[in-house]
């Protein structure tokens, strides 16, 4: 009878897996703080895509470890970057089967690890920076994501990479963005996965939104929709409830939460300790961010969930 009343159900298809791709390895990598989670190859990237749709997993997003980074991040735009062969690798293989996404931001292929073009004061520079996220955006559609998800938090960034995707004949890719990522402390884990960390100990605050404010981040939703955004996200998820559940009362495209490395890893911390049940306590988050009124979830436990959805366990 519980389960006749429940109000509010994660589906298989509700989760996007977030995926590791990186050049230059010759096996998968585990990442120590994020248990289960690879720095994959092009060829077991592929395996583990092909093995995530044979389990219900309907879309997958992207990001690129490159082996050389730069003060601008080009290996994001690179036609031979890692993730656009990876991008080209998962179309190949799987066609419209799985909906493939890449993240698009150049923090991963910086040398000093912002999201953007340092200028001569250490500050990222909004307008020079979204320059190079139409050029990603454009590596990335031509390689075949039928999504790019810009996470940057430049202003303008989706308008920019709209009109630069039109002109080019990229009408049908789709915007995800990024829209209320705000300045966590969550992010720990994904730094360690991509290899990234911010020279002088800097920090993202001057981009990323400020974790007081709920109505600043209403505001950057409205914004990138206005752009021209298909899907807006707001990130992390769990302690941002409130700002999901505002969304959600709000909007009317279709709202995702990423569940981030910070929050799958603390679970897993706590589990490995035997404080908490690891896998009741993921099933409660997942099911507290779809029912504060996110339809789709960025989460690391996307293959752990197809796999206990299929064995009938959750
Ligand atoms: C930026 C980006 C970050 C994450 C996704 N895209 C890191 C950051 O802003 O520092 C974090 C995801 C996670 O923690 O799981 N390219």
């Amino acid at each position: 009878m519980r389960d006749l009343v429940s109000e509010t159900h994660v589906r298989v298809d509700d989760l996007i897996a977030p995926l590791f791709v990186r050049e230059g390895i010759a096996s998968p990598q585990p990442i120590l703080s994020l248990p289960g989670v690879m720095q994959h190859t092009r060829e077991s990237l592929r395996a583990e895509v092909t093995a995530l749709a044979g389990l219900g997993v309907r879309s997958v997003i992207l990001f690129g470890v490159p082996a050389v980074k730069d003060a601008v991040g080009s290996g994001a735009y690179d036609p031979e970057g890692i993730v656009q062969l990876a991008l080209a690798d998962l179309r190949e293989d799987l066609g419209d089967d799985v909906v493939v996404m890449a993240d698009l931001c150049v923090d991963e292929y910086t040398d000093h690890g912002h999201c953007g073009i340092v200028d001569d004061h250490g500050s990222v520079d909004n307008d020079a920076t979204l320059e190079l996220y139409t050029k990603a955006a454009l590596a990335q559609a031509a390689a075949g994501a039928q999504v790019v998800a810009p996470s940057g938090m430049m202003d303008g960034q989706v308008a920019a990479i709209r009109k630069a995707l039109d002109e080019t004949g990229f009408q049908d890719v789709a915007i995800l963005a990024y829209a209320a990522k705000f300045a966590s402390a969550l992010y720990g884990p994904f730094r360690d996965a991509v290899d990234v960390s911010i020279v002088g100990g800097g920090d993202r605050k001057g981009y990323q939104q400020d974790w007081r404010n709920v109505r600043e981040a209403q505001v950057e939703i409205d914004l990138d929709i206005a752009e021209g955004a298909d899907m807006v996200m707001i990130k992390p998820a769990l302690a941002y409830l409130d700002v999901i559940a505002e969304a959600a009362s709000r909007i009317d495209i279709p709202l995702a939460a990423y569940h981030v490395s910070g929050e799958y890893a603390m679970i897993h911390a706590a589990a490995e300790r035997g404080w908490i049940d690891g896998d009741a306590v993921a099933l409660e988050h997942l099911t507290a961010i779809k029912r504060a009124g996110a339809g789709i979830i960025l989460t690391y436990f996307t293959r752990w969930f197809a796999e206990s959805a299929a064995a009938g366990t959750i």
